[in-house]
């Protein structure tokens, strides 16, 4: 009888996964109800809901009991509230959020759990502030060292940034809230965001751009999408047929609605025909021109209904949050700050050991912080994604605070801070602490306050790398190398005392072809959230050892990269397109008539994508190039042992298991990472992907069997002629590893 009873509900179990809804098709539980109340709508009030009421808001219809969509930036913190219509501070006092570590941070834990953490901390968030979509993930793919949004997006791979991409918005949707997931699609570069084409050919598009919006969408019932400024192989991605009918809708199932990037509509047409449900900002589109396109018969009302129900979909699967409720605590809340903590405290990269600098040794009594970015601030800036945090812990407030009264912390500025494109009136007085360029050289009085604070010093730790003004949205570097004189300083700072260690606050790459033989240690430390000070300190004194692997590869120097070294970027029409022209003094006294005719005589944009999926590593293991730290690449404070792999290829899965030991005197974390690679292929790969990866946490001394699965569809390609995935047999080469350039283990299966 108890067997009996035990085998009831197990069966049940399996024929309820064998019909399980997919997470997109349960947007559609509340479908009858959704059709009965368009039934009951105008076509006014319908076509209301197409595009923005405010700022940060569509519209519902309130005789209906259908709440207002309320949105929030996204993606690393719920941003300051601001006016109805403009990003202006509302002068709230409740809307300070926990700054999460930014995207590239994020993306160095390679955690699973912390992208999940990640998410429920900015869902909890949202739903305090009564937003019911967030605008984020962003999870384009980091083509372009120099790009803008390199800190807001995840990795130059694929298959990391689908994982994370995944569980982030998993754990956002499990607290109630919507991710809008972004920007939809191949949104690689800020140089001409507004018009630029991005031409790319269909299988890279899909095994490597496509790749993190489609597991978000597919795999974790992401309920909204942001289509991009930019174009895609001629088409807006606002009405982007291929991208939002064929694929999104077609293919990938999604069932939400699709909200256009700030100021990327195009058109009532296109955008209506070819996928996008709501226009932001503005209504002169999805608004007026919609209702007199029906009187014509140019469109139906139908298609509204349509798009009227996608929203509603979700209107139904969020809960608005009521009006009494929302705003009445303070956003940040302290479990979030504590997730915010915790991916810091992963993410944190070791680039560079030697003679065992870190961690700082006991004997040390004096150490010389030298460097502004040891004390600015970096929550906000860089346009859209910035967070009024409740606190911030810098990284010289961390030290101190660590180092206690027994070790004597002292602080130089060491240079100037370059802080970009002006918003208000110049000042009357320069700031002596800024430059007024990002090559300024470096300053003589700021240089020799450094070196004679380093010469009195036991330990030297330089916090160099870039800004918010330098990394922004809107905007690429010209180049990657260290800013206003940097370089002379660490190298002077190294003349002053050998014992050194430079920490890089920034979000992407920098060229460390100077720095790297002047410092026996290397951190890079990201723009990494409220707790990234108390994070960075505890890495730094061996408190935790340091386990975050780099999410990109760090060329030595930029035309090393592939979209450079193929003269695919820059392009020579860069500087064509409104978002680059925004602020030139001229073009802002022009009428909105006469900017148009401006911009559409220039010459148009393109991105030309020849590279094909050779990005990031791909490029330089397969062109033999040597980056200056390769990608997936950081150190610990202990050694890991990886035993002997067995591998098998089973039907759907290829599972790889080998043990792993923690040498050490101290519990760390090591990211094992499995690539693989396909000797005898007849379809052309890099010469090794990443596949499959896993964060492990040992005790001093501890072994544990570890099991990596590659899941046999992830080794499929886009094959063109038959517009579908398909799969090679033959010879796998797994490749099993601490870093894309240090392979422990290999395998061969056959599949
Ligand atoms: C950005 C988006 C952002 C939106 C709203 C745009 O400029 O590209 O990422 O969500 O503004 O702030």
């Amino acid at each position: 009888m108890k067997k009996y009873l035990l085998l009831v509900p197990a069966a049940l179990l399996v024929a309820a996964c064998a019909t399980a809804p997919s997470p997109q098709d349960r947007l559609t539980v509340n479908d009858k109800k959704i059709d009965q109340v368009i039934a009951q709508m105008t076509l006014e009030e319908k076509v209301n809901m197409l595009h923005s009421k405010t700022n940060m808001s569509s519209a519902g219809v309130e005789r209906l009991g259908i709440a207002d969509m309320h949105y929030a930036d996204g993606p690393f913190g719920i941003r300051e509230e601001g006016v109805p219509n403009g990003f202006q501070s509302a002068g709230w006092t409740l809307d300070s959020a926990t700054y999460f570590p930014t995207g590239s941070a994020l993306a160095a834990t390679w955690s699973k759990e912390m992208a999940y953490l990640y998410g429920t901390g900015m869902g909890t968030e949202a739903r305090l502030r009564g937003k019911d979509v967030i605008l984020g993930p962003a999870v384009n793919i980091q083509r372009l060292p120099v790009g803008g949004r390199t800190y807001e997006y995840l990795s130059e791979d694929p298959i990391l940034s689908a994982a994370l991409a995944l569980e982030y918005t998993k754990g956002v949707q499990d607290k109630g809230t919507a991710v809008c997931i972004k920007h939809f699609a191949v949104n690689n570069q800020e140089t001409n965001r507004g018009s630029v084409d991005a031409q790319i050919d269909e299988r890279t598009l899909r095994e490597i751009y496509l790749k993190p919006f489609e597991s978000a969408i597919v795999e974790g019932g992401a309920m909204s999408v942001m289509p991009a400024y930019n174009k895609v192989n001629g088409d807006y991605c606002s009405e982007n047929e291929h991208l939002l009918n064929e694929i999104l809708r077609g293919e990938w199932g999604f069932k939400g609605f699709t909200v256009s990037d700030w100021g990327g509509t195009h058109s009532t047409m296109g955008a209506m025909l070819h996928g996008l449900n709501v226009q932001m900002t503005g209504s002169n589109y999805l608004g007026q021109p919609v209702i007199d396109s029906i009187a014509t018969g140019a469109l139906t009302e139908a298609l509204v209904n349509e798009k009227v129900k996608q929203i509603l979909r979700v209107r139904y699967a969020v809960e608005a949050v009521p009006d009494d409720v929302a705003n009445t605590k303070m956003t940040s809340q302290p479990e979030c700050q504590d997730i915010a903590k915790q991916v810091a405290e992963k993410s944190i990269v070791l680039l560079k050991n030697q003679g065992g600098v870190l961690p700082i040794a006991k004997s040390v009594k004096k150490i010389a912080v030298i460097g502004q970015n040891a004390v600015l601030k970096t929550q906000s800036g860089g346009m859209g994604a910035g967070v009024k945090a409740l606190y911030e812990v810098t990284p010289l407030e961390g030290i101190r605070k660590r180092a206690g009264a027994d070790v004597q912390v002292t602080y130089a500025p060491g240079y100037k801070n370059f802080p970009g494109r002006r918003w208000g009136p110049a000042p009357a007085e320069p700031n002596p602490l800024e430059a007024a360029a990002i090559d300024e050289p470096a300053d003589p009085a700021l240089l020799a306050e450094a070196v004679a604070l380093a010469k009195d010093a036991d330990l030297v730790i330089f916090f160099g790398g870039t800004n918010k003004s330098i990394e922004t949205e809107g905007s690429d570097r010209k180049d990657i190398f260290l800013p206003t004189g940097q370089e002379t300083v660490v190298c002077a700072l190294r003349e002053a005392n050998p014992n050194l260690v430079s920490v890089l606050v920034s979000g992407g790459p920098t060229d460390l072809r100077v720095l790297e033989p002047a410092s026996p240690a290397i951190v890079q430390a990201w723009w990494n959230g409220t707790e990234g000070g108390t994070a960075l300190a505890e890495v730094l004194f061996g408190d935790i050892a340091p386990s975050g692997k780099l999410p990109f590869t760090f060329p030595a120097k930029l035309e090393d990269s592939p979209a450079f070294a193929l003269g695919n970027f820059p392009d020579p029409n860069a500087g064509g397109d409104l978002f680059s022209l925004m602020y030139r003094p001229d073009v802002l006294k022009m009428s909105r008539e006469e900017r148009q005719k401006l911009i559409d005589s220039l010459p148009k944009p393109v991105s030309k994508y020849t590279e094909g999926s050779l990005v990031g590593y791909r490029w330089f293991d397969t062109k033999n190039v040597k980056p200056m730290f390769a990608f997936g690449h950081g150190l610990s404070y202990v050694d890991f042992e990886y035993g002997a792999v067995k591998a098998a290829a089973k039907k759907d899965v290829v599972k790889v298991t080998f043990t792993l030991s923690n040498k050490g005197g101290m519990t760390a974390d090591e990211v094992v990472q499995l690539y693989v690679s396909r000797p005898d292929a007849t379809v052309e790969w890099p010469v090794k992907e990443l596949k499959a990866f896993e964060r492990v946490t040992l005790a001093a001394g501890e072994t544990k069997t570890v099991t990596l699965e590659i899941p046999v569809k992830d080794l499929r390609y886009w094959n063109v002629e038959k517009n579908a995935w398909d799969l090679e047999h033959g010879k796998l080469v797994l490749l099993l590893g601490a870093a894309s350039d240090d392979i422990r283990q290999q395998a061969e299966v056959i599949i």
